[in-house]
């Protein structure tokens, strides 16, 4: 073989070709077909090789690439795929208020008032799918997964009319079509009807057949479920193809889409209420499951100027239909303990339909709703559901209580441990003390560790974690990247095997390289979330910065713990809460272990790491004439920067609008590089 370095250019791209085929033959035989052809140590060669050519060659790496999947799943068998534009999901409104709260949101973003135009579009209960078209060819489809990386049903969605295998007319170079994959009501029961016949399993509802449908190892069986589906949305595009959202739908019929015939303009909260009510109204017509109506600001510029927060963008929200509610016995009340010591009571129902859904637990909150409400075993309940929230009981039909039935009392022990469960004055919720020792909160973490948020371990779930737990192999999360060393053991326990044991391996090997953010939130520590733990992987952006300043955070009163506390949405509490983490020793030797384990990523500079301001602290100050504050912080942000309030010697940047005072003359005693908003404007790319 050729060295890599002596490669024409021709010869790269001919090669890149021949490895892509080669290795997702390979891929096919080791997921789909569980009987691998060659040796790991052959396979690892090959995908080296090709990324050796990628390196070398980037212009040729091809849109098939293996190394955009990253990995498979060993329980789906389907490849994963990195969407290049994240997939998010949408802000919920339920009424008319939240609505207009969102529309004066938008506007004060942009700092505008008046009309502005919206298009309403029924929202279909089904699964979204991002379809990539290059020079007009349906390349690969993609579900959303966990919006960061989903999995390649590109074969499945081959099977489907709905989708295009090729877009007429000028398509640009590369294209992104994202929709929703569905099954009508009709398809729906009649699938039902076959299934029952042929004595195969029965699904819950359309989404479940539509899902079980696209995620099938074999596309002839796709190919005879019934599947539909209707496009919504854009994720990459090499060139604009229209201005307005409503232009956009009108192309994707165009290039052979089905695009909802109900979708509508809309101008006002007035207008959008009447639509609601028009399209509720319709609702049990429909052919299919909708939830409620997308909501999306016409004008694709005033949607490229919002952009998102967090994992929802600013210019859409989805007015959700009010919950649909069944009655149903109430047979048990279940004690959770959770990964802080929270106790939950959950109500154990006898099972019920609550608008397609089998519904047979709900969360009765905490010790105070069930006084409050009187909730008795035996009783029957009122239950309620709505969207994808967990079900609700909502009240007790008391007229239908048994006699015998008793108030409920809560338990002031914990049922894992026995350690007393206290309640801190002020607070609704009850916590075992038990700490470390307690076996739920112990296990709990772990299960925590490795869910789809934190680590996403695959084939590693509540079962296995609990399973492995049992038979005292893991202790802390430390143990579970030392489960590779069981393979063996694990091979030859009941339910697994040598191929399971072998992709539960590979599994917590491909996790070893884990993002800041994500190990932060993996650690469970109370009140740091996804959202949270981002922000702090953003701001002290390694491992060993994060660590060391959360160790010095640990004095009160020490400049580390202001500086904390000090970030935009941290705030003192929760820096009190991360401090309590780091004052215990048991848990930083496990962090400090564990950390000799992994290979932690810094906080990913995001859209632009070669953007002027990216890694800089900012301050604006001052009128800013052609955008608002929170416009002008959130490009900042997405280019990388870091935007603080006050100026000190730390700070890099200053963009001085009109009428500014004291932060502009710091900014010239210490030195500091002050820019005006028209130069801030050329420096973030910021159309006119
Ligand atoms: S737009 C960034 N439009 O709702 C905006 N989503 O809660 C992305 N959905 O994951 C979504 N109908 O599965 C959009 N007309 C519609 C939709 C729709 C259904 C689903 C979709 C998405 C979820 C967001």
């Amino acid at each position: 073989m050729k060295p890599v370095e002596d490669l024409t250019e021709i010869e790269a791209a001919a090669e890149l070709e021949r490895l892509a085929a080669e290795i997702a033959y390979h891929d096919r035989a080791y997921h789909e077909r569980d009987a691998p052809e060659i040796s790991d140590a052959d396979y690892d060669a090959l995908r080296q090789r090709n990324t050796a050519i990628e390196v070398r060659f980037p212009v040729q790496i091809r849109a098939d690439s293996p190394s955009h999947r990253v990995g498979s799943s060993p329980d789906s068998g389907f490849a994963k795929l990195r969407h290049r534009v994240p997939m998010l999901s949408l802000d919920n409104a339920f009424d008319v208020t939240d609505f207009a709260d969102f529309v004066s949101r938008a506007h004060r973003f942009l700092g505008t008032s008046g009309e502005m135009v919206f298009v309403a579009e029924p929202k279909i209960d089904g699964l979204s799918i991002n379809l990539t078209y290059e020079h007009g060819r349906f390349i690969h489809g993609v579900t959303r997964g966990d919006g960061t990386e989903g999995e390649d049903v590109t074969a499945n969605l081959r099977t489907m009319k709905s989708v295009p295998d090729r877009l007429p007319g000028k398509p640009p170079a590369l294209i992104e079509i994202r929709g929703e994959v569905f099954m009508t009501k009709a398809d729906f029961l009649a699938l039902n009807e076959r299934q029952a016949e042929a004595g195969d399993k029965l699904f819950a509802n359309p989404r479940n057949a539509a899902a079980g449908g696209l995620r099938q190892l074999d596309s002839r069986i796709t190919a005879t479920r019934p599947l539909s589906l209707f496009a919504y949305a854009q994720g990459e595009a090499s060139e604009a193809v229209a201005e307005t959202h409503w232009d956009y739908l009108r192309r994707l019929s165009d290039w052979g889409f089905s695009v909802n015939p109900l979708s509508r303009r809309v101008r006002d909260a007035a207008e959008a209420e009447a639509f609601q009510t028009e399209i509720g109204l319709k609702r049990s017509g429909l052919a299919y499951d909708i939830d409620g109506v997308v909501y999306k600001i016409d004008a694709l510029t005033l949607q490229r100027r919002l952009g998102f927060v967090g994992r929802a963008p600013r210019w859409a929200i989805a007015w959700k239909f009010p919950a649909e509610q069944a009655t149903t016995i109430l047979q048990d009340i279940r004690i959770q303990v959770g990964r802080t010591g929270a106790l939950t009571p959950v109500a154990e129902l006898q099972p019920v339909n609550v608008g397609g859904v089998l519904v047979s637990r709900a969360t009765l909150h905490n010790e105070d709703e069930i006084a409050r409400k009187d909730v008795r075993v035996g009783d029957t309940v009122v239950l309620q559901r709505a969207g994808d929230v967990i079900p609700q009981i909502v009240s007790v039909i008391v007229e239908r209580r048994p006699a015998d039935a008793v108030p409920y009392v809560y338990p002031a022990i914990c049922p894992a441990c026995g350690s007393h469960a206290a309640r801190p004055p002020g607070e609704v919720v009850r916590r075992c003390t038990g700490g470390l020792i307690c076996p739920e909160q112990r296990v709990e973490r772990l299960i925590h560790f490795v869910s789809r948020t934190a680590f996403d371990i695959d084939g590693l779930g509540e079962k296995s974690i609990r399973e492995f737990y049992a038979a005292g192999w893991l202790h802390s999360p430390v143990d579970l990247f030392k489960l590779p060393e069981r393979e063996a053991e694990v091979a030859e326990r009941e339910g697994w095997g040598k191929l399971s044991a072998r992709n539960l391996t590979r599994a917590i090997e491909a996790k070893r390289r884990i993002p800041l953010e994500r190990l932060i939130y993996a650690l469970g520590i109370r009140r740091i979330g996804e959202a949270n733990a981002r922000l702090l992987a953003r701001h002290y952006g390694s491992y060993l910065e994060w660590r060391a300043g959360m160790n010095a955070a640990t004095i009160v009163g020490s400049e580390a713990r202001s500086t904390l506390g000090g970030i935009l949405g941290i705030g003192p509490a929760i820096a009190e809460e991360l401090a309590d983490f780091f004052d215990e020793p048991r848990n930083v030797s496990i962090l400090d272990e564990l950390a000799a384990q992994l290979t932690i990523e810094d906080a990913a500079v995001p859209e632009a790491a070669d953007s002027e301001v990216a890694g800089k602290t900012m301050v604006f100050t001052g009128t800013l004439e052609t955008m608002t504050r929170p416009e002008a912080k959130a490009r900042a942000e997405a280019l990388g920067a870091k935007v603080t309030d006050s100026v000190s010697k730390k700070t890099d940047l200053v963009v001085v609008g009109a009428d500014a005072g004291s932060k502009a003359r710091k900014a010239q005693e210490l030195g500091v590089k002050t820019i005006t908003e028209v130069e801030w404007r050329e420096m973030a790319g910021m159309p006119d």
